[in-house]
């Protein structure tokens, strides 16, 4: 149908005939002359119909995206626009087929009408410049991850989508059979068991472009499907794996961004990472860090902190805000109401407002209850400065790392303080298990098939509370990327990690009897890693949201408003799969 795309009409085309299709991005009727941007993916190019020509009559009847055939000459052009790419030609059209005509928009594409009409009306807000670039970043990221890891001998092997429950941490979205009543499917929360069956099956290298399902809380990092670059390696230890995938993320950044990332990565466990940033996914383009004052704290009057300080899970931090004196009284009190959705109790400050003069140059509601010797260690081990503020934080240590975490992000956003670099890194020494209080049981902090770091199964029964596992997540811009492990690959200890995790002899085998007994033979040490390639895209096109980079998302309610699915369905189709619907009370 075309000779050439429209945005890469050039001046090497000067007097050239081209056939061009696309879409109307404006049209503008000056009477004597009509002006029309044709659109297509490659940009954006201008088309001119003059009245002396037959074309002028259609051009004149055309509308905002219009779609359109038009076949004309490549002339210089008057007034030369540097914003496009084509902006030094013009095409003087001889002939103007209207291919489809549009109704009145629902918007017009250079405006952002809200994420709801553009869920609601994807492929017009997919044809925005914008949406292109950045579907565009993702497609080369994807590229270039399969450029690198097909050269390495890496297999690309598809796992099952109608399959068994895989635990990832989230509720499972079901698909019943209709030929065995009463029974359903679970989609994957992730390929996991499947990839660690293929290393057991001799296939040593794998990976693929998996989507995952997960019915979860959603938030903008979160969707209910995604995609993962899932990989598993056979025979391998965990450096091995951190440093091939470095590598790799290294050479994509290099390729698609042309970024060069640090290398090596910096490398922190989470015990570290949790102390300084009170966070498992540090953003280290910031610089604050938190600071341990239970030490200092725990005979003063103030009986929060010292309560806390003295609390075998209790902890006291204060996080310097350098020049953070600047802060008013509402600002303040705001930062404690966002600290309070992360279970803080209260957020105590002390403005320094001249650190030479103690005790009467800092302005604090709690330096009342801080003897002269105190309130010194306070300045000396927070290194404050006159300017600037010091926040406290006492509580739990989850709630504290919660709230102080979240209060190091959101004070640096305001203040500017997040520097325009990339960071990425490794963290590392990830408990085996948390603790938790709802179910009183230990639950996998990564998945159940990530192995300890301890061989002997003995060992980790009797140091469940304090085991540390094989666990690692790469973390870029505060963002975790990636998460793998190396995996239990021994009958026994998987039975053990069940047992601890308060799965039953007779639930570990109905569920992950397949898995039990392929470990029994000759299963290889294995183990692998899966980076989101959504959240990737997501930094690498420079947006807030992963819906930017899938091109059919989901709400943050789980639904496509597009074709507003999920939705009801017809009785007959319900018996046909023997599913009865219980209406919610
Ligand atoms: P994990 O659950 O850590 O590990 O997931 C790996 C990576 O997938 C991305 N991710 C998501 N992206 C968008 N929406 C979601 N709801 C979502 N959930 C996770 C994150 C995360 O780092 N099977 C293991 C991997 C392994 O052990 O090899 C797994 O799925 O970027
Ligand atoms: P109060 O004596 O309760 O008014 O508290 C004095 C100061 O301590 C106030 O600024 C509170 O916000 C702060 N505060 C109270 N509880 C905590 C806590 N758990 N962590 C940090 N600051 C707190």
């Amino acid at each position: 149908m075309r000779s050439h795309f429209c945005g890469l009409v050039t001046e090497a085309m000067l007097g050239q005939s081209v056939t061009l299709c696309g879409w109307a991005d404006v049209a503008r009727n000056l009477g004597g002359v009509c002006f029309i941007d044709l659109r297509d993916h490659e940009g954006i190019v201008q088309v001119v119909a003059e009245p002396d020509n037959p074309a002028f009559a259609t051009a004149a009847e055309v509308g905002y995206e219009y779609c359109l055939k038009v076949t004309g000459t490549v002339r210089a052009r008057h007034s030369v626009n540097d914003k496009i790419k084509t902006g030094q030609v013009e095409v003087v059209a001889e002939k103007i087929e209207i291919l489809n005509k549009s109704d009145p928009l629902p918007f017009y594409n250079h405006e952002n009408p809200g994420e709801d009409i553009r869920l609601r009306y994807r492929y017009l807000d997919l044809r925005r410049p914008e949406m292109q670039k950045m579907m565009r970043k993702r497609i080369a990221l994807v590229q270039a991850l399969r450029r690198f890891l097909d050269a390495r001998g890496f297999q690309d092997i598809e796992t099952p989508i109608l399959t068994k429950a895989t635990p990832e941490g989230a509720r499972d979205y079901l698909v019943p059979s209709r030929v065995h009543p009463g029974e359903f499917f679970a989609l994957p929360q992730s390929p996991q068991l499947f990839k660690q069956l293929l290393m057991m099956a001799g296939m040593d290298r794998y990976y693929q472009i998996a989507r995952c399902f997960r019915d979860e809380d959603l938030r903008a990092d979160r969707q209910p499907e995604f995609t993962q670059l899932d990989m598993e390696f056979a025979f391998i230890t965990e450096r091995d794996i951190q440093d091939f995938v470095e590598d790799m993320i290294r050479q994509v950044f290099k390729e698609v961004q042309d970024v060069e990332l640090a290398n090596p990565f910096p490398r922190m466990t989470y015990a570290e990472t949790m102390r300084r940033y009170g966070s498992d996914k540090p953003d280290l383009r910031i610089d604050l860090e938190l600071i341990d004052i239970a030490e200092l704290v725990k005979n003063c009057e103030f009986k929060v902190f010292t309560d806390w300080a003295s609390h075998e899970e209790g902890r006291v931090a204060g996080l310097r805000i350098p020049s953070g004196g600047t802060l008013s009284r509402k600002q303040i009190d705001d930062l404690a109401a966002y600290c309070a959705k992360y279970g803080a109790k209260g957020l105590a400050y002390m403005k320094v407002e001249d650190v030479s003069k103690g005790r009467e140059g800092v302005n604090s509601p709690i330096s009342k209850f801080l003897d002269d010797a105190t309130l010194q260690s306070i300045l000396a081990n927070t290194q404050a400065q006159s300017g600037d503020i010091i926040f406290f934080g006492a509580g739990s240590w989850k709630t504290v790392c919660d709230f102080m975490g979240a209060l190091r992000l959101k004070v640096a956003k305001d203040l500017k303080l997040v520097k325009d670099v990339w960071a990425p890194m490794w963290v590392t020494d990830f408990p085996m298990f948390e603790w938790d209080e709802e179910e009183n049981r230990y639950a996998a902090l990564h998945h159940p098939f990530t192995a300890p770091k301890v061989d002997d199964v003995n060992d980790l029964v009797a140091n469940a509370k304090t085991a540390v596992s094989r666990g690692y997540d790469m973390v870029l811009n505060g963002n975790e990327i990636g998460g793998g492990s190396v995996r239990i690959h021994r009958s026994d200890m998987q039975s053990t990690v069940f047992d601890l995790l308060g799965i039953s002899k007779e639930e570990a085998q109905t569920k992950f009897g397949f898995l039990l007994e392929a470990l029994k033979y000759g299963a290889p040490p294995h183990g692998g890693i899966a980076f989101g390639i959504d959240r990737i895209s997501a930094l690498m096109a420079g947006t807030e949201s992963i819906r930017d980079v899938i091109a059919f998302p989901k709400t943050a309610s789980a639904q496509c408003l597009l074709t507003s699915a999920p939705s009801k369905i017809p009785d007959k189709q319900l018996a046909e799969l023997h599913v009865k619907v219980r209406e919610p009370k």
